[in-house]
This record gives C-alpha cells, sequence and structure tokens, in this order.
C-alpha cells in the first residue's frame, strides 16, 4: 500500500496531538500569546485560563497575588492535564514566577517585559515601558532594566486604566481611543523616545490602535518570542519550518481551541464572540473554591 504525502503529513500531526499548552492570564490579555502559537505551530492544543474573578492582577499586592495565582493554578492543574504552562501576564511573571516553578511540578514558560529587545531595537537609546503598576514597579522589572539597558534612558508608564479598558473590550465595549492617545500622551515629554514596550499581555491585542497613534514607533512585545520558546521545549518546529519539510501540506482544518474562566457571572455572549475570533470554543467555568 502506498502512502502519499499528505497522509504522512496528517499522520505526523495525529501522533503529536498531544502539545498540551495552558496559557494562563488575569483577563483575556493572554489571547496574544494564543495568536502567536496558533501562528507558529498547529500541532499545539491550548487551553486558556483566566482568572477574572480576580482581575485585574496589576493593582494587587505583591504577596496577595503570589499567594491567588499559586492557589488557582494548583487547583487547575488538578482538573487539566497539560504538558506546559505559559504564565501569559506580565504582572503574575515578574512577581511569582519564582515560586511558581518551585511549587508546580510542570515546565512553565514566563512573559516578562521585552526590554532587551528594545534596548537593541532603539537607535535614540530612549524608549518607554507601557505596563501595569505592579510590572512597572516590581523588582524583577528594574533588574531587567539595570542589566540589558544600563545606558539607556527608560520611562515607566503603569496603567490599570488601560487594562480595564481592553478587557472591556474584549468582552464586547467599544475602545475609547481617546482614552488610549492620553495614556501614549504620557510618553511624550521624553523627547528621544522611539520604541514602545508593551509590557502587558492585553495591550497587543489593540496593537493597530497603537501603531495608528504613533506610527514612526518601533512597537515591541514578548509574544513571538514566548512561541518559539514553547515549541522548543515541547520540540516541536515552528510551522514555516515544518512546511518547508513536507513539499505540499494539505490545508489544516482551523483546530477549535478550550477556554476556562474562574468568574461564574459573565456576559457569555459578547466574551464567546471574541473567543471565537481566536479560534476557541464558547467558554466554561472553573470552580476554584
Ligand atoms: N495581562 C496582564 C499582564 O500581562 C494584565 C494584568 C492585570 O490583570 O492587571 O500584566
Amino acid at each position: 500500500m502506498t502512502e502519499s504525502f499528505d497522509d504522512a503529513f496528517s499522520e505526523s500531526l495525529s501522533t503529536s496531538l498531544a502539545n498540551r499548552v495552558l496559557i494562563f492570564d488575569s483577563g483575556l490579555g493572554g489571547l496574544s500569546i494564543c495568536r502567536e502559537l496558533i501562528s507558529a505551530s498547529a500541532e499545539l492544543e491550548l487551553l486558556y485560563l483566566s482568572d477574572n474573578e480576580a482581575f485585574p492582577y496589576g493593582e494587587k499586592d505583591p504577596e496577595q497575588l503570589v499567594r491567588r495565582v499559586t492557589t488557582v493554578l494548583e487547583h487547575a492543574l488538578k482538573t487539566l492535564a497539560v504538558d506546559i504552562l505559559v504564565i501569559a501576564c506580565n504582572t503574575a511573571s515578574t512577581v511569582a514566577l519564582a515560586k511558581l516553578r518551585e511549587t508546580l511540578k510542570i515546565p512553565i514558560v514566563g512573559v516578562v517585559p521585552a526590554i532587551k529587545t528594545a534596548a537593541k531595537l532603539s537607535k535614540s537609546k530612549a524608549f518607554g515601558l507601557l505596563a501595569t503598576p505592579g510590572t512597572v514597579n516590581s523588582p524583577y522589572t528594574q533588574k531587567l532594566i539595570r542589566q540589558h539597558a544600563p545606558t539607556h534612558d527608560v520611562r515607566c508608564i503603569g496603567s490599570s486604566e488601560l487594562v480595564r479598558e481592553i478587557e472591556a473590550h474584549t468582552n464586547g465595549a467599544d475602545l475609547n481611543i481617546e482614552l488610549v492617545a492620553s495614556i501614549i500622551e504620557g510618553f511624550d515629554s521624553f523627547d528621544a523616545i522611539d520604541t514602545l514596550v508593551l509590557g502587558c499581555t492585553h495591550f497587543p491585542l489593540i496593537i493597530n490602535t497603537f501603531k495608528q497613534l504613533r506610527p514612526h514607533w518601533n512597537w515591541v512585545d514578548s509574544g513571538a518570542a514566548i512561541a518559539t520558546r514553547v515549541l522548543s521545549l515541547l520540540d516541536i518546529p515552528a510551522l514555516a519550518e515544518a512546511k518547508a519539510a513536507v513539499a505540499a501540506p494539505a490545508p489544516l482544518a482551523a483546530r477549535k481551541h478550550n477556554a476556562w474562566f474562574t468568574q461564574r457571572n459573565i456576559d457569555h455572549e459578547a466574551l464567546n464572540r471574541y473567543l471565537q475570533t481566536v479560534n476557541f470554543l464558547p467558554a466554561h467555568h472553573l470552580n476554584i473554591s
């Protein structure tokens, strides 16, 4: 019996369907990481967990946040069997990553502000960091800046207002462009700025708006680097490489993924509409208590 190229390709996919990745955030920001993962590989099964009952994380006391994130993830990992965990939240990663790695017996990828990339990209040696107050104030972030941009001029702005605005937008509300513009204006007194780091996973969800407001800046986030890291830990070639290895793979049916939310009362209709744009099925509730 002969085997076609397409059969061989489907076979290699079906044997690797166990690549289950749990992506965790306080809200829907982590979907910006899911988008990168989906465009990097068709071999991943994504499970999304939003701790929207405790949203937003960026204003919480660090100790309280470490406790909350650890409890939620310990509980979730008893229910959801996954191969790898992505903390798709800069606030939780900069504060709780060390503790999570100590506590949870699973490979963990954290998402932290792309300071190193921005330092390399900025020709003027002056860049901004837009993140949550928690991320901006965390010793981890300040250390990243000292390590990777010691001679750069770095201006940090923490805004929970913007995180709330984007979360509301993903739940059906119109985006208030004037609000976004006024937050970006906070960097305007900083003449030499040519690069802005989006240090919160919610922010890349409105990247087109940012680019329209300041088209001449470099906009930097961690999404693509995180996707590369996840694929390398799971030993999966990136889609571009996989395609190159197979002459003409059959078009893949878009895989549907699942998402869980810790808050019971949510506007499912608007939320499900947004989830669908990233290939997710309607929301499930995960009871943490
Ligand atoms: N997406 C989260 C982050 O990357 C938002 C944090 C929050 O809930 O304030 O920081």
